[in-house]
């Protein structure tokens, strides 16, 4: 058996040893919604560590657990806390999560992030719908020998995010009264913020945001043949395009001040996934 394949084989009997939970919609967290989890009707709660072979996230503020549980009657699992390529990882582990979460019967996953904007349209706090995204400064997941199990060797990655997830993303939004951008998202490796020199180059591929996460996941699901929905929380203005520095206290004040919204957003989307 395919090495990676087994190792997702191990994590699953790992998972289903302490619950037969069955998600419908899975959820990956980023920043600002970190505490979401606890205001979702818990079933079970599996710490990262619990899982056999399962990688485990080092980055601070990050709780690294699935949370089993009902939004509004939904059934989820919900990853608290990512794994990001920057952390050392090989890019397989860094999809297992979301892999682990599409074998677990998660048909439907919604990405969320926090992201830099390139745009000069956007202002920090505004949230994007994700409409596609630009991959090709990261290792791609799917390198090496094909999992047949998942899915084709030459994936089709046309519609990457879905156009039906998208429409429940935007009514979501209207509903509520939170402006909603839409645009595409770059993921680079980090763990620096980017040169203003590469924020050019971002926006010349097209870029509207960037960030360190998400573009990976999202192939990894679509390989799986998961319907996939993402949303971005732009939480500063890119490299170079303020007369200040970047930092991570920024990404966080400004996630932490959009939370309410964001959190209303998602359980919204959620219910109509
Ligand atoms: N660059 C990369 N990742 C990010 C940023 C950024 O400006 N903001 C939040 N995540």
């Amino acid at each position: 058996m395919n090495e990676i394949y087994q190792k997702l084989t191990t994590c699953l009997e790992s998972v289903r040893a302490k619950t037969d939970f069955q998600p419908e919609a899975a959820l990956i967290l980023g920043s600002g919604l970190g505490d979401y989890a606890d205001g979702i009707q818990v079933e079970t709660v599996i710490d990262y560590h619990e899982i056999e072979g399962f990688p485990v996230s080092t980055v601070l503020g990050h709780k690294g657990r699935f949370v089993f549980g009902y939004v509004e009657q939904v059934p989820v699992v919900i990853m608290q806390g990512r794994v990001h390529y920057y952390e050392g990882y090989p890019m397989t582990d860094v999809v297992l999560p979301t892999r682990l979460m599409g074998m677990l019967g998660a048909r439907k996953l919604l990405l969320t992030n926090a992201s830099g904007g390139i745009n000069f349209d956007y202002k920090p706090g505004d949230f994007m719908l994700i409409t596609d995204h630009i991959a090709t400064a990261i290792p791609n997941p799917l390198i090496g020998a094909n999992i047949e199990e998942l899915g084709v060797r030459f994936p089709d990655m046309s519609q990457i995010y879905s156009k039906r997830m998208g429409d429940v993303v935007r009514e979501a939004a209207k509903k509520l009264g939170i402006g909603l951008k839409e645009g595409i998202y770059v993921q680079l490796t980090g763990p620096s913020y980017e040169s203003p020199a590469e924020i050019r180059m971002c926006r010349g591929w097209g870029g509207d945001a960037v960030g360190m996460s998400t573009a990976c996941e999202a192939i990894a699901a679509r390989h799986m043949g998961m319907e996939i929905c993402g949303i971005s929380c732009v939480t500063n203005m890119a490299a170079g395009m303020l007369d200040k520095p970047l930092s991570h206290a920024e990404v966080q004040e400004t996630a932490d001040r959009v939370s309410v919204q964001f959190k209303a957003l998602v359980t919204e989307v959620i219910q109509h996934i």
